[in-house]
Order: structure tokens, then C-alpha cells, then sequence
């Protein structure tokens, strides 16, 4: 079995070599210690790497992944990882991002069912109806894009909500959620101008941020 992914172990073998001789003593250090400033939730999907899209190394960037970047409430993985990397490794900024083409909020879009998934999605379809005033009027290709950014929208807004971001907040730790998206059909990542710096802007910024999307007539 393992015979048949040889090539990544050597792909393993070569990177290790190669940044020990950039960097002497890279993973000694690292081994010690991880002081990463930011806690990046993004999708799954294999087209959106959170270190190879900003140029970080290992050691600069919590990484949260999951399908279609959606943060629940009940959802002990996710909680965990904000807790720990605002509590623990006290990074400054997080940032949600989607992507362009999501095959979750597509699916969840479409009313596509995939199967166990469906019931993950449910929460992005959430994300439809609670918009549908702003989403039913435009053609599908518009729908399916704007519906990935309002799905990052709504997931900047599970975030700051959190007792985890609220607690912080509340105590004076400085922390920024963003929401970004990324296009993977050319590499390039855009903010989507709703970040938050503190409890005070989080309504103020969660109801601007769905006033660029014009409600059908
Ligand atoms: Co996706």
C-alpha cells in the first residue's frame, strides 16, 4: 500500500531538505513552539490550500477546514479550534474564507442531494432562504457566486457571535475577524469588507453587508 505513494513520501523528503536549507534550524524551532496571528476556516476543497494562497510557512497559519466553511454553533471541532487559537495561541486575526464554484454551496444551492452531507449543508441553505429576497431575482451563475460570499457573510457573523469571540472581546483581546473569498479560477483572494474588530461593530456591520445585493423588484 504504502509502496503506491512513494512519490509523496519522496515530495516529503525533498521539502524537508529543502527547508532546513533555506531556513537552518526551521523545524527545531518550530518543533518548540507555534506562534501563528492567524486562524484561517476555510473549505475542504483541495483547490483552496490556506499556506500556499498567502505564501505562509508551517508554523504562521491555524488552519480550520470543512465542507463549504461553515461555522455552527453545536459544532464542538470548529468551537475548538477558534477557543484554542484565540485562548491558547492568541492569534489576531481569523478570517472565513470561501471560494468561488463551492461544490457545498452549490449542492446546497441547487437542492442537489449528496447524501450524509445534506444535513451539513442545511445550514447554507439557511443562508438562501434567510436571503431569498436578495437572491431569487438573479440569473443562476450570479446566484451561485453571490451565494458563496453571503455564505462567508453569515459565517463572519456565527464567528464574532461565539462565546469564544464574545469572552475575548470582552476582555480586551484585539482580534479581527474577516470574511474573504477566494476565485479559483484565478488565484486571487478578495475581502469582503466585513470585518469586525470588537462586539460593537458586529450588527453594524452584519446589516451593511448584505445591502450591496439589491433586492429584486
Ligand atoms: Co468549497
Amino acid at each position: 500500500m504504502s509502496k503506491s505513494l512513494e512519490h509523496l513520501f519522496e515530495n516529503n523528503r525533498v521539502w524537508a531538505a529543502r527547508m532546513e536549507r533555506e531556513n537552518p534550524g526551521f523545524f527545531s524551532t518550530l518543533a518548540n513552539q507555534q506562534t501563528p496571528k492567524y486562524l484561517w476556516i476555510g473549505c475542504s476543497d483541495s483547490r483552496v490550500p490556506a499556506n500556499q494562497i498567502t505564501g505562509l510557512d508551517p508554523g504562521e497559519v491555524f488552519v480550520h477546514r470543512n465542507v463549504a466553511n461553515v461555522v455552527v454553533h453545536s459544532d464542538l471541532n470548529a468551537l475548538s479550534v477558534i477557543q484554542y487559537a484565540v485562548d491558547a495561541l492568541k492569534v489576531e486575526h481569523i478570517m472565513v474564507v470561501g471560494h468561488y464554484g463551492c461544490g457545498g454551496v452549490l449542492a446546497a444551492t441547487r437542492g442537489t442531494r449528496i447524501g450524509l452531507a445534506d444535513n451539513w449543508l442545511r445550514h447554507v441553505q439557511d443562508v438562501r432562504l434567510r436571503h431569498r429576497q436578495r437572491l431569487n431575482h438573479l440569473p443562476q451563475v450570479e446566484l451561485e457566486r453571490v451565494m458563496c460570499e453571503m455564505n462567508v457573510i453569515e459565517q463572519v457573523g456565527n464567528v464574532a457571535l461565539s462565546n469564544v469571540m464574545q469572552d475575548a472581546w470582552g476582555r480586551g483581546q484585539k482580534i479581527t475577524v474577516h470574511g474573504w473569498i477566494y476565485d479559483v479560477a484565478d488565484g486571487l483572494v478578495k475581502d469582503l469588507d466585513v470585518s469586525m474588530t470588537g462586539s460593537h461593530e458586529v450588527v453594524d456591520v452584519f446589516r451593511h453587508a448584505f445591502k450591496r445585493y439589491p433586492r429584486g423588484i
